[in-house]
Formats: C-alpha cells, structure tokens, sequence
C-alpha cells in the first residue's frame, strides 16, 4: 500500500499537464484502477483483515483525490501567470499621434451645411433609411406606375411570403423626411434634412449609398424668390466667396413649379473652380411643394405653401475640397483620409470660420 501511494502521489506532483493528470487519475482511481480494484478484492478478505484494510484504502483514495484536485489547481494557475505575463500592457505609455483619427471630408461637410442652415433658422430633421414606400414615393406625388420610380434603381427589402405590410425601401432620397416633419410639426416649418440615401448604381460618380441634405420651409406667403436667397445664401458662405447661380425649368413629381440648380464655375487647367469663370455646374434640385405633397403631410395648401431642396453632399463636399473620384469617399484608406481629413477638434462653426 506504501509503494502504491508513493508512486501516485510522485507521479501527480510531476504531472505536467491536465492530460497526464487525468490519465494518472484513471490508472488510480478510475473504474478499473489500481486502488479500485484493491477495493473490490476486500469482498474476499476475512472480517479482521477487512477492517484494517477498508479504512486504510479509503484513506489512500482520499488522499490521491485531493492531491489530483491540488495538482490541478497548481496547473491553472500557473497557466494563467503564463498568459498574464504574455498579455502585459503599460496603460501609462503616451497614445501615438499616428494614432489618432480624423473627420471624414462627409461628415465636415455634413456640419457646415447645418451650421449654416441653423443660422438661417432651419431645424435638423430625421428619418429612417428603411422607408416605408409610401413615404418614400406616394406621398410625393410618384405613384406606382410613375417612370421616377424605375429611375431610382431603389434597393427593395426583401420580404416573407404572405407578408402584406407596404413594401420598404431603403431610401432612394431624403425627401421623405419633408412628409414625417410635416405630420409631425405641422405648418409653418423650417427644417433641413441631412442623410444617407441609396440607390443601385456604382462609378465614378454614383455609389450605392451616398449623402443628400434636404430643406423645406412652409409659410403663409413663402415664394421662389425665397428659395433662391437661401441657396445663394447658403453657397456665398459654404464656397466662402459670392457665387452666382443659375435656376433651368424642370420637373419634380413633388414640386410645382421646379428648378434645378447650377451654380457658377470655371474648368481652367482640368480644375474646377466655384464662384468664378462663366461655365455651370448642376448641383441641386428644388421648388414650390406641390400641393399634394402638402396634403400628405396634414397641411392644408389653400393656407400654407413653401419651397423645398435636394442637394448631394458628397458632390459639394468633393467641389470645394478638390476631390476627383467619389468612390474614393467609401474606400476607408488611411492615406486618403489623412490627407482629406479633418482634425477632431475642428468643428465647423460661422464664426470660426468654414473655409481653411
Ligand atoms: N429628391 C430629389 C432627388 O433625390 C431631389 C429634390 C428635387 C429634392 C427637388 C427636393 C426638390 O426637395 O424640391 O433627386
């Protein structure tokens, strides 16, 4: 009994691993193990000698238990020591400067326009980018039949069979967000509407989600001379110089009479150039809200009527800050948004100044 618990008791305080330790626990006291099987042979044994026997072999198999359970505890821990070791941190290393991150040229932009626009007394609006479609289409004034719907290349989502709920899109503009503020507020409004939009198209100049920045103001008397003090306005301050702008004719199914809008430029050398030279540049779509859209919203367009805009951010963003390829907005390379960047602490404000 003395040379079988040696053995044990040597080979457990050696064992390197929880593998060979339960391999030795087995051998020992495992089923058919070394002191198991002594223990059943005490079925054969006289009283006397049982009696000596069975408390002295309950012993050792108590007191090989605790030295596996010891053993393994030892084992753990110093796995663990181990990994503390290799997992070692200094928190009080100063960060690396290279580290540190900068504002995407998006969203700089993004907080000129609204600070620009609050100036003027707009509010920023929200909507979700999982459209209902009649927000996004009926309630505009594009009904099922309408070509604007195909033209959008709208990104549908994908629904259960014998689901009958409206279809959602993701939205193929900002524009919906003019029917939610209106339910919401009611008349007389002011609000823009910055966010991202979606359509299925992908080159130099479209990418599958991009950023549009709406406007819509509803008053009593509010014209389309209005409109254009506002963007004139709003492009003076953005392009920090006075920029002339251009209205053409055309036509939005929400809006009656309907304008876009190109603001002046010059192309000297491949580059182009704001607020100089006698050469145009499209850069958003507007006009008078057309009465139907009213109604959606809960207005009623005997009292009440207003303009409204649809801009892209991304093209601004990309003509005052001479970026040539708009995928390269969503590329996330370091280098690109090193150099387009802008410091964290730069927040765009009137008096601090948007131009540096
Ligand atoms: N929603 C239009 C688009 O994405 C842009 C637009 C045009 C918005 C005219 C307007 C508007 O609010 O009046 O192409």
């Amino acid at each position: 009994m003395d040379d079988l618990r040696d053995k044990y008791i040597t080979a457990i305080a050696e064992a390197a691993d929880e593998a060979a330790l339960e391999q030795l626990r087995v051998a020992a006291v495992g089923k058919k193990g070394e002191i198991s099987l002594k223990m059943r042979e005490l079925g054969k044994m006289t009283p006397e000698e049982r009696q000596v026997m069975g408390p002295r072999l309950n012993a050792l198999k108590d007191e090989i238990n605790a030295a596996l359970a010891a053993r393994k505890t030892a084992l753990a821990d110093a796995a663990l020591e181990e990994r503390l070791k290799g997992e070692w941190l200094d928190v009080t290393l100063p960060a690396r400067p290279r580290r540190q991150g900068s504002i995407h040229p998006v969203s700089q932009v993004w907080e000129e326009c609204t600070a620009i626009f609050a100036d003027m007394g707009f509010a920023v609006a929200e909507g979700p980018q999982i459209e209902d479609d009649w927000y996004n289409f009926d309630a505009l004034n594009i009904p099922s039949h309408h070509p604007a719907r195909a033209e959008m290349d709208t990104f549908y989502m994908h629904r259960a069979e014998g689901d009958n709920r409206a279809p959602h899109v993701l939205r193929t503009h900002t524009s919906p967000v003019q029917i939610r503020s209106m339910q919401a507020q009611g008349a007389p409004i002011r609000i823009i509407a910055p966010g991202r939009v979606y359509r299925a198209d992908y080159d130099q100049t479209h990418t599958p989600m991009f950023h549009q920045i709406e406007g819509l103001a509803i008053d009593r008397d509010i014209s389309m001379a209005n409109l254009k003090w506002v963007l004139e306005e709003f492009f003076s301050v953005f392009f920090g110089t006075s920029v002339k702008t251009r209205f053409r004719a055309s036509h939005f199914p929400f809006t009656e009479p309907s304008a876009e809008v190109d603001i002046q430029c010059s192309w000297q050398g491949g580059q182009v150039k704001v607020g100089e030279g006698d050469d145009w540049l499209e850069v958003l779509g507007s006009g008078m809200v057309h009465p139907k859209v009213l109604e959606a919203g809960g207005i009623d367009p005997n009292e009440w009527q207003g303009f409204a805009f649809g801009m892209g951010i991304d093209r601004i963003a990309m003509l005052k800050y001479g970026i040539p390829d708009l995928r390269a907005f969503f590329d996330s390379d370091l280098r690109w948004l090193r150099h387009f960047g802008f410091p964290g602490l730069d927040v765009p404000t009137l008096h601090g100044g948007l131009n540096r």
